[in-house]
């Protein structure tokens, strides 16, 4: 009858500890105090699994230095509780539990669970009478739960917090971007009215275009920013020659490649009029064009070869650089994903990939490891 007034009393007072206190080591501590008061044990502790190894993060009766404690998964009995998810109770033993520095008459070690998985043990030993009863093992069974709970919720809270400030960051990132791009905006008509004041000096016309080309480039890169951070793409669509559009990234690109030795070609048999947001589909372009140059090291050839059926408009993208390893082509278009460069972001192919989807296209990519790559994008023929 007494036990059971404990188990009510227990699961009241460890309920109200958890609805007031909201750091998680004093929390535990509490619980655990209460868990050595009601169960009449000497020690109690509690341990989290961290890197495959037991640690102890909370314990009550242990007059030593606990942190070097340090148990591996499946070894002992805490390790061995922690691998199999089942508790271990045992009574009436002589000497045992000398892994965390003690020997004990009585222990019991339950799984801290959460929904998903093991997070680690507690350890009760020491019982008064060295016997733990079925009751005891089910009060003990409760604050193991109670244990997890708490950590689990700190935990999430922590990821919380951490999406917070990521999303602070993005913020922060987008306001900068938004800035860059409206002083590139003036920088870009101060080169256009220079390109006109020079308009007979040829030399000094190729400069002016490459700084606008850099420019753009670096202009292409904010909007990126921007666009991602936004969370969606919105179009301005206007209707655009193909021959135009092509012409445009063609000069560009020779802009790009002109020191280097790459061949670039535009292979398009046909004209007619797009509906697209001529500059979004630019900077996929200028996206896929980027990599492709980076993935030649100064040497080889990028194509663009348009064909048309009745329904879309395909552009090939091809380059005889380094290729792309299989197992990263599925990767490639995720937001941050880079490979083998210094100063990659890992945005170009996320935000081209979200653009061409705001077209209601679709972009593949097709690779060999060292042999070459080529991107395809199909888009709906709008008329
Ligand atoms: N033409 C290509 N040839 C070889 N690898 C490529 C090619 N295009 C993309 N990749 C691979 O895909 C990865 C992702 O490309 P993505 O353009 O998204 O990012 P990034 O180029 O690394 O950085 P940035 O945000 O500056 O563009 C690259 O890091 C590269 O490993
Ligand atoms: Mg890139």
């Amino acid at each position: 009858m007494t036990e059971k007034r404990d188990l009510l009393d227990i699961l009241v007072e460890i309920a109200e500890i958890m609805n007031k206190t909201k750091d998680v080591d004093s929390l535990l501590q509490r619980i655990i105090d209460l868990a050595k008061t009601y169960l009449k044990v000497k020690r109690v502790s509690v341990m989290l699994i961290e890197n495959d190894k037991l640690k102890i993060v909370a314990a009550v009766g242990l007059n030593f230095d606990y942190s070097n404690i340090c148990i591996n998964l499946g070894e002992g009995i805490s390790g061995k509780v922690a691998a199999s998810g089942e508790e271990i109770v045992v009574n009436y033993a002589d000497g045992v539990k000398k892994e965390l520095g003690y020997s004990a008459k009585s222990y019991m070690c339950i799984p801290l669970k959460t929904s998903e998985r093991v997070i680690g043990v507690l350890n009760v030993t020491d019982k008064e009478n060295d016997f733990f009863t079925v009751e005891d093992v089910k009060i003990g069974k409760y604050i193991a739960s109670q244990c997890a709970l708490a950590v689990e919720r700190f935990r999430l809270y922590e990821e919380e917090k951490r999406s917070e400030k990521l999303k602070l960051i993005g913020k922060f990132t987008a306001s900068i971007a938004h800035d860059i791009k409206n002083l590139l905006n003036v920088a870009q008509g101060y080169l256009e009215l220079l390109e006109i004041e020079i308009s007979n000096n040829k030399v000094l016309r190729e400069y002016v275009d490459s700084v606008v080309t850099e420019l753009k480039i670096i202009y292409g890169l904010t909007l990126d920013v921007l666009d991602f951070s936004r969370n969606s793409i919105l179009l301005t669509r206007e209707r655009v020659r193909l021959s135009e559009f092509l012409s445009l990234i063609e000069k560009h690109t020779k802009i790009m490649v002109k020191f280097l030795d790459i061949k670039f070609e535009i292979n398009c048999d046909f004209d007619e009029e797009i509906v697209i947001d001529k500059e979004k589909l630019f900077r996929v372009f200028m996206n896929l064009i980027n990599n492709s140059v980076e993935a030649l090291y100064g040497v080889g050839i990028i194509r663009i070869d348009v064909r048309k059926n009745d329904k879309f408009l395909i552009f090939e993208v091809y380059d005889n650089g380094i290729g792309i390893k299989k197992e990263n082509l599925e990767k490639i278009f995720d937001p941050f994903f880079t490979s083998g460069k210094l100063k990659g972001t890992g945005l170009g192919l996320a935000v081209a990939k979200e653009i061409v989807k705001a077209h209601d296209g679709e972009i593949m990519v097709d690779s060999k490891e060292g042999e070459y790559t080529k991107f395809i994008i199909k888009l709906p023929v709008i008329k």
